[in-house]
């Protein structure tokens, strides 16, 4: 059995800054009040006439592909997570083969586990890999929140920006030590009314009644998700622990959903985990949804914090609400 290496990374975010006070002139918030509940200073927001989906990623793809000193054709199948794809069909994944200039025929698909859906698409990639299915594997998270966000509820919009992240992942070559030492997906339908966007689909098409209504926005309990977020992450972090046979101890990094600072504080501190070693960038990124995760590496890969050999735990959680997680020797 092969274990799978991932060969290089890439985030990109778009220009458009967006800061807590904008924000309170649309509706009755303020900085402090955001900074304090959420640890969230500011967001990107992306220029949908420039930065779609696909566009995000192929810009994050250009700079993994560098990283993993990798040509586009190299690439054998794209696993695109995004909540808010390019249009309907063709699918997203399709669209970045085009902008990524393959012309390999290589697979395309799109997979929609909200803010879960990088974990989703990394786990599945590292088990085609283990399989010996496939050598080399496109992940991608792009999202465009700013697309479904509502920017007259407060509970809201003051939570989600736009970015894109991805990590490609192919063979470890023999005698290195790169791998996933254990993984987790979960998902419990019975929370799923805490965090929807209802509108636009087969159930709830959009029409001349409803346009322009929240059917087409997300909608949240806050405090249910938040509540569900700290108990899915601290028990999936236990779990994957477990199985992979490692103590919280020699965890390097500890990269965690960013959605919000006070929810990855009490995870960390359910297991008396050092915030320095989590990496955090909600502050300046808010929560881009499947994005997160792949962003967060990237950057600490790209500054240096993330060394080869070191043990990362990745974990997740969103809307369904589905949650997941990897640990794993970078
Ligand atoms: N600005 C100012 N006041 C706000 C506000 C805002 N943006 N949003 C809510 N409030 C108000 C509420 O109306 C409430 O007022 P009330 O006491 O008069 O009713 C008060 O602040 C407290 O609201 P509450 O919902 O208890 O705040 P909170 O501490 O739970 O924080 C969230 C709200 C949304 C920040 C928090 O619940 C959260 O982060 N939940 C998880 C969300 C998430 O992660 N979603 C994505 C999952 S992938």
């Amino acid at each position: 059995m092969h274990q799978s290496k991932i060969l290089g990374t890439g985030h990109y975010v778009p220009p458009r800054v967006m800061t807590n006070d904008e924000i309170a002139k649309m509706v009755d918030t303020s900085h402090q009040w955001i900074v304090e509940r959420t640890g969230i200073h500011q967001r990107r927001i992306a220029d949908p006439k420039v930065d779609i989906p696909s566009e995000m990623a192929y810009k994050a793809t250009l700079k993994a592909l560098e990283a993993a000193k990798l040509q586009p054709n190299d690439i054998e199948l794209i696993l695109f997570s995004t909540t808010f794809p390019d249009m309907f069909f063709p699918n997203t994944a399709t669209q970045l083969q085009l902008k990524l200039g393959i012309t390999n025929n290589c697979g395309c698909l799109d997979m929609n586990a909200a803010c879960t859906g990088f974990m989703y698409a990394f786990t599945l990639a590292d088990g085609l890999i283990r399989a010996g299915m496939y050598k080399t594997i496109l992940v991608v998270g792009a999202e465009m929140t700013s697309g479904f966000n509502n920017w007259k509820d407060r509970n809201t919009c003051i939570l989600f920006g736009d970015g894109a992240g991805v990590a490609i992942l192919g063979r470890t070559p023999a005698g290195e030590k790169s791998g996933v030492k254990s993984h987790v997906l979960s998902g419990d339908a019975t929370k799923g009314e805490h965090l929807m966007l209802r509108g636009g689909g087969a159930a709830i098409p959009i029409n001349a009644e409803n346009v322009g209504t929240d059917v087409q926005c997300v909608v949240m309990d806050g405090k249910e998700v938040f509540k569900a977020a700290v108990k899915t992450m601290a028990s999936h972090a236990e779990q994957l622990l477990a199985e992979g046979n490692t103590s919280m101890d020699q965890v390097d990094w500890f990269i965690p959903h960013q959605a919000n600072l006070r929810i990855i504080e009490a995870v960390a501190n359910r297991f008396n985990f050092p915030l320095e070693r989590a990496v955090v960038n909600v502050d300046r990124y808010a929560n881009t949804s499947s994005a997160t995760i792949p962003i967060a590496m990237d950057e600490a890969i790209r500054d240096g914090r993330i060394q080869r050999g070191q043990t990362l735990m990745l974990t997740a959680f969103g809307a369904g609400m589905t949650s997941g997680g990897a640990l794993l020797t970078y």
